[in-house]
C-alpha cells in the first residue's frame, strides 16, 4: 500500500512498433484501472538488450513509448511513468532473486524457448534470466496488481513463486502480485494467421496493426484480415478468425460477443471487418493526435522523465534495504 492506495505495477519494451495487442491487451486496461491504484508504468529498456538493439533506435524507441504512455490517456502527474534503466534497484533485486530462482525453473518458460529459437545465434544468460528480472521489477514496488495480457501469465506464476519462496524464508517481505487480465482483449492474435498472437516482431506487416498506423491503412489490413470459408458471424474456437474480429471489436466498444454477434446477424464478413476497422480508428486517432501534440514538447517531457525517476527510486530503494538488510547485507554507514 502506498497511503491508502494499492500499488500497480507494469512496463512494456520499447522494442519494434507498438501493436493493438500491446494496447488493447495491456494499455487500455492501465489507463481503467490508474485512478483506483497508485500506479508504475516502466519502460522496461533493460529488457530490451536480452535481443541486439541498435543504440540510437533503442533510445529514440523508449522515448516514443514513454510519450506514448502518456498519449493513451496515463496522468503523469498521478502516475510514475519512467525508464526502468533509470532505477538501478531493479537490477539490484533481480540479481538477488537470481540466487533464489531454479534453473529448471526459467527452463519452463515458453517465452525463453519461442526466443532462443528466433535468436538463435544469442541465446544469452539475460535472455534466460529474463523472467527474474521482471519479478524484480513487480516486487520492487510491492505491487498487488499487474494488468498484462495473457502471453506474460507465466512470468506472473514464475513471480509468484519467487516471492512465496523468498516470504518463506525471511518472513513478510513482498506483497504477492495478482495479475489483471482484461475480459476482452486480452489475447490478440495475428489479422494473416489467428492461431498466432499479434506481435511487434512479425515479418508481415499485414498481420498487426501499429498504433501509429493512418486510417485507411487500418480498413486496408482488416479488408485483408483472414477469417474463414464457413460464412457465419459466431464467436467460436472453430472460428479464429472471425473471433479475433469480435474480439477486437468488443475491447474497441466495450461491448459483449454476445452483443456483437447480434449486431452482425445477417451481415457478412465484409461488414463485420469494415466496423471493426472503424472500431479501431476511432480508438486510435485521439492517441495519435494527443502523441502528436506531445512529442513536441521536449522540456515537459524531460521534466517528467526526471521526476517520476526520482519518486520510482525512493520506492525501490525503500524496498531494496529491507531485502538487502534480510539476506545479510552489512548496514550502510551514513
Ligand atoms: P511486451 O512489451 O511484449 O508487451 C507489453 C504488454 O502487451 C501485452 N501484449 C498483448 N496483449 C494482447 N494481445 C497481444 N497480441 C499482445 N501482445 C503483447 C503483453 O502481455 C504485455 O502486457 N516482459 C514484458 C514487459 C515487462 C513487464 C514487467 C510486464 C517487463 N517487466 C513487469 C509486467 C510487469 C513484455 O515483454 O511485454
Amino acid at each position: 500500500m502506498i497511503g491508502d492506495k494499492k500499488v500497480l505495477f507494469s512496463g512494456m519494451q520499447a522494442t519494434g512498433n507498438l501493436t493493438l495487442g500491446n494496447y488493447l491487451g495491456a494499455l487500455q486496461n492501465w489507463v481503467k484501472l490508474s485512478d483506483e491504484y497508485e500506479c508504475f508504468y516502466s519502460v522496461v529498456d533493460l529488457h530490451s538488450i536480452t535481443v541486439r538493439q541498435d543504440p540510437a533506435e533503442l533510445r529514440k524507441r523508449a522515448r516514443m513509448l514513454l510519450t506514448l504512455y502518456i498519449a493513451a490517456g496515463l496522468d503523469p502527474e498521478k502516475n510514475c511513468i519512467y525508464y526502468q534503466s533509470h532505477v538501478s534497484g531493479h537490477a539490484e533485486l533481480a540479481w538477488i532473486l537470481n540466487c533464489f530462482t531454479y534453473m529448471g525453473e526459467l527452463n519452463r518458460m515458453t517465452q525463453f524457448k519461442d526466443k532462443a529459437a528466433k535468436h538463435a545465434d544469442n541465446i544469452n544468460a539475460g535472455l534466460f534470466t529474463y523472467p527474474v528480472l521482471m519479478a524484480a521489477d513487480i516486487l520492487l514496488y510491492q505491487a498487488d496488481v499487474v494488468p498484462v495480457g495473457i502471453d506474460q501469465m507465466q512470468h506472473l506464476e514464475i513471480t509468484r513463486d519467487i516471492a512465496q519462496r523468498f516470504n518463506g524464508i525471511y518472513g513478510d517481505v513482498f506483497t504477492i502480485p495478482e495479475a489483471y487480465v482484461g475480459k476482452s482483449g486480452a489475447k490478440i492474435m495475428s489479422l494473416q494467421n489467428p492461431e498466432k498472437k499479434m506481435s511487434k516482431s512479425d515479418e508481415n506487416p499485414n498481420a498487426s496493426i501499429y498504433l501509429m498506423d493512418d486510417p485507411d491503412t487500418i480498413i486496408r489490413k482488416f479488408k485483408r484480415a483472414v477469417t474463414d470459408s464457413m460464412a457465419q458471424i459466431v464467436y467460436s474456437n472453430e472460428q479464429p478468425g472471425v473471433k479475433n474480429l469480435l474480439d477486437i471489436y468488443c475491447a474497441c466498444t466495450g461491448k459483449t460477443p454476445d452483443e456483437a454477434v447480434r449486431e452482425f446477424d445477417g451481415k457478412g464478413y465484409g461488414d463485420l471487418k469494415l466496423a471493426v476497422g472503424e472500431s479501431v480508428v476511432s480508438v486510435l486517432r485521439p492517441l495519435q493526435e494527443r502523441y502528436a501534440d506531445l512529442s513536441k514538447d521536449k522540456a515537459y517531457i524531460d521534466g517528467i522523465i526526471k521526476e517520476n525517476a526520482e519518486k520510482a527510486n525512493y520506492y525501490a530503494t525503500k524496498t531494496l534495504r529491507k531485502v538487502q538488510k534480510k539476506v545479510g547485507f552489512p548496514e550502510r554507514i551514513r
